[in-house]
């Protein structure tokens, strides 16, 4: 059966994922945040356990234990790039399911910032936070796999390619955040996954575990082809 073709081919193979958004800190009680549940790459590392692969789960988000996986936690967009880079150094496959600050806070303050009497405005200098992804993708050695998400709210298909190519990735997994129903915080999905010189592949709106098993079968060929 495919189950059981699938359970073979992921036999032995070690898949690293993120999940949740990051947090950036601004002083020692304060950070910056998003409101990404975590719930599609938690799926994501439910689903690749139940194919038999051997899971790192890298996430901000503290949930209950998954069978057969292994959680670490993290809070910075640093910390994460930390720990993705020593796991995918031993892995064949890299899911980017989580939501990474694009930027953090330039300075994190040694003391809790202070508002002064009076104030009326507080500017923030933000910096640029490595791309965890990319670096990935532009550093994997030959049979490693690749792949990332994106959150797109316009222009989906033309961003998502864009994104693709940019960033060097083996798989786009594109989620439209525009339809409030789905997406951000649900326990629902649909996605469309994009991959170069192949037509985008369509999930229509399931569960999130239904669409993270379907993502994992979609993955399984790239696997047996390039490791065997
Ligand atoms: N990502 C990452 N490191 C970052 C930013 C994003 O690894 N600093 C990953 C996400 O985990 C996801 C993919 O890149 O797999 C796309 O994230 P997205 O926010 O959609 O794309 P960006 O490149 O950040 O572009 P933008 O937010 O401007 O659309
Ligand atoms: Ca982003």
């Amino acid at each position: 059966s495919l189950r059981k073709e699938a359970s073979q081919s992921w036999q032995g193979k070690k898949m690293v994922i993120t999940a949740g958004g990051t947090q950036e800190a601004l002083d020692p009680v304060r950070y910056l945040g998003n409101y990404s549940s975590g719930k599609m790459g938690l799926a994501l590392a439910q689903a690749a356990s139940e194919a038999g692969a051997q899971v790192v789960l890298i996430t901000s988000i503290a949930s209950s234990p998954i069978y057969g996986v292994r959680t670490q936690i993290v809070h910075s967009a640093q910390e994460m790039l930390t720990a993705v880079t020593a796991e995918f150094a031993t892995a064949q496959v890299f899911i980017s399911a989580a939501a990474v600050a694009d930027f953090r806070p330039a300075t994190r303050q040694a003391q809790k910032i202070k508002k002064t009497p009076g104030q009326k405005t507080y500017t923030l200098e933000l910096e640029t936070n490595p791309d965890i992804v990319a670096e990935m993708a532009q550093t994997k050695c030959s049979g490693q796999i690749v792949v990332g998400f994106a959150a797109e709210t316009e222009n989906l298909v033309k961003n998502a390619q864009k994104k693709l190519a940019r960033k060097q990735l083996d798989y786009l997994i594109a989620n439209d955040v525009s339809d409030s129903q789905i997406g951000f915080g649900s326990d629902e999905n649909a996605v469309t996954i994009f991959q170069a010189q192949q037509a985008p592949k369509v999930l229509p709106r399931a569960a999130k575990l239904t669409i993270a098993r379907e993502i994992i079968a979609h993955l399984t060929p790239a696997l047996t082809s390039k490791t065997e």
